[in-house]
């Protein structure tokens, strides 16, 4: 008989709070049981700015995903970014008792836990670690050493650190809301999970998830992660600027930057014009979208400026043949993701998350490529609690209704 495995995902976004619990079955197959997702408020300059009003956020997502799914979500795994996260590679060796015996699955994670051990200060914290190679006898190259005959045994992780004071905010934030947190994972790495093809972090590859408050940075060499990092820069950036030149209320300058905006001013007519709502007497305005454009470039351009310095300081600027995939909410802006090719001298292209059944279209486009990759995450490579409050047995969930309810539900608040 198929056993069914569930798992929940938080994704705590500067503008949407998601909420996703999923199902894998011992025969591979994977499902989106459920979701829950509200507007964010809360947050301020990337970070925590209202721990009660994020908390509240988190509350209805999880009540939502909770009876979408037919499930109590217990625990989660819950995605985190911000400028406090600081990524490095760290080798352990150690040497293998009976060189009789294969390398036990014990012997691995031996060698992981010696390539864990870092030295950081007080006011710092390891949110997540990666194995990135193993080496037999230290020069032979293995993807996986266990059933392997040796006598010194080395590995390399990959290191994610933070400060301690932003990760147990934000712990307080989802435990608070009634929710364990099972684990941290940086939200760059999450996307790069459901985004990137195989081929891609084979060749190397840098996935750059601009969302509202943060870009994300997630660097794959050789199948392996060997750079992350965040920076304070996006899609709030470019709205703020279009407030502060043309003198317009947050939610026009929005609307006209979704609309109308693109990264590429010469790829606007010249002569185009549209009306805002401006601030002062008469309340609307005339401007050139040409001067929009100028203005999103503009900060496109320091954006994706600060993404070269970390690629070049990273040195990993000349081995990323597959150049760079965006997501977030931000990569949808016309022109983005050629004048990165242009201005980085990569290819690039938009990152789509995997596509699963049961849940809204727009699931399967950029801005959810986290959310979709920290359930990835959760189902396959962590150990989560959740309850079934339905009758069924989770192996059985209906579908029927409350799915397609919540579909149409889901299309009222969804980013475009
Ligand atoms: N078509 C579009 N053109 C330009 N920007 C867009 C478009 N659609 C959405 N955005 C921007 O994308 C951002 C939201 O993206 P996303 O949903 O990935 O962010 P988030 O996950 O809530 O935030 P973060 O990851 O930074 O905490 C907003 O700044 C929004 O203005
Ligand atoms: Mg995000």
């Amino acid at each position: 008989m198929k056993q069914k495995h569930a798992a929940a995902a938080i994704d705590l976004g500067a503008t949407k709070t998601t909420v996703l619990v999923g199902s894998s079955d011992t025969e591979g197959q994977t499902n989106v049981e459920g979701f829950g997702m509200v507007e964010s408020t809360g947050f301020q300059n990337g970070g925590i700015g209202d721990i009660q009003k994020v908390r509240a956020g988190i509350q209805e997502a999880t009540r939502l995903a909770e009876e979408s799914s037919g499930t109590r979500i217990l625990s989660a795994i819950v995605g985190i970014a911000g400028e406090h996260l600081r990524s490095q590679n760290e080798r352990g060796i150690i040497t293998i008792a009976d060189r009789n015996y294969p390398i036990t699955e014990e012997d691995r994670e031996r060698v992981l836990e010696m390539a864990g051990q870092i030295n950081i200060s007080t006011s710092q914290q390891i949110i997540h670690m990666l194995p990135r190679k193993f080496w037999i006898e230290g020069t032979e190259h293995v993807a996986d050493p266990v059933g392997m005959y040796g006598t010194r045994l080395d590995a390399e992780t990959h290191i994610i650190v933070g400060a301690a004071s932003s990760i147990e905010n934000l712990r307080l934030c989802v435990e608070g809301a009634g929710v364990k947190v099972d684990g941290f994972l940086p939200e760059s790495v999450a996307a790069a999970k459901s985004a990137l093809t195989d081929e891609e972090r084979m060749q190397g590859v840098a996935l750059i998830d601009i969302g509202a408050s943060t870009s994300s940075i997630c660097i794959y060499e050789e199948g392996a992660v060997s750079h992350s990092a965040s920076l304070a820069l996006a899609g709030e950036h470019l709205t703020r600027d279009l407030t502060q030149v043309l003198r317009c209320p947050w939610e026009s300058a929005e609307q006209l930057k979704k609309t109308y905006g693109v990264a590429v001013s010469s790829m606007t007519p010249l002569e185009e014009t549209v009306e805002i709502q401006a601030f002062g007497n008469p309340p609307e305005k005339t401007i050139q979208t040409r001067h929009v454009a100028e203005i999103l470039q503009a900060r496109c351009e320091e954006i994706l400026q600060e993404i070269e310095v970390e690629l070049r300081r990273t040195k990993t600027l000349e081995r990323i043949a597959a150049g760079l995939v965006l997501t977030g909410g931000t990569s949808s802006l016309e022109g983005l993701c050629q004048l990165a090719s242009q201005k980085l001298r990569l290819p690039a292209r938009i990152g789509y998350p995997t596509r699963f059944e049961n849940i809204p279209e727009q699931f399967g486009s950029p801005p959810f490529a986290t959310s979709i990759g920290l359930l990835e995450y959760a189902l396959h490579e962590s150990n989560l609690s959740i309850q079934n409050t339905t009758k069924q047995h989770s192996s059985n969930i209906a579908w029927g209704g409350v799915g397609r309810r919540l579909r149409d539900f889901g299309k009222g608040f969804l980013p475009q």
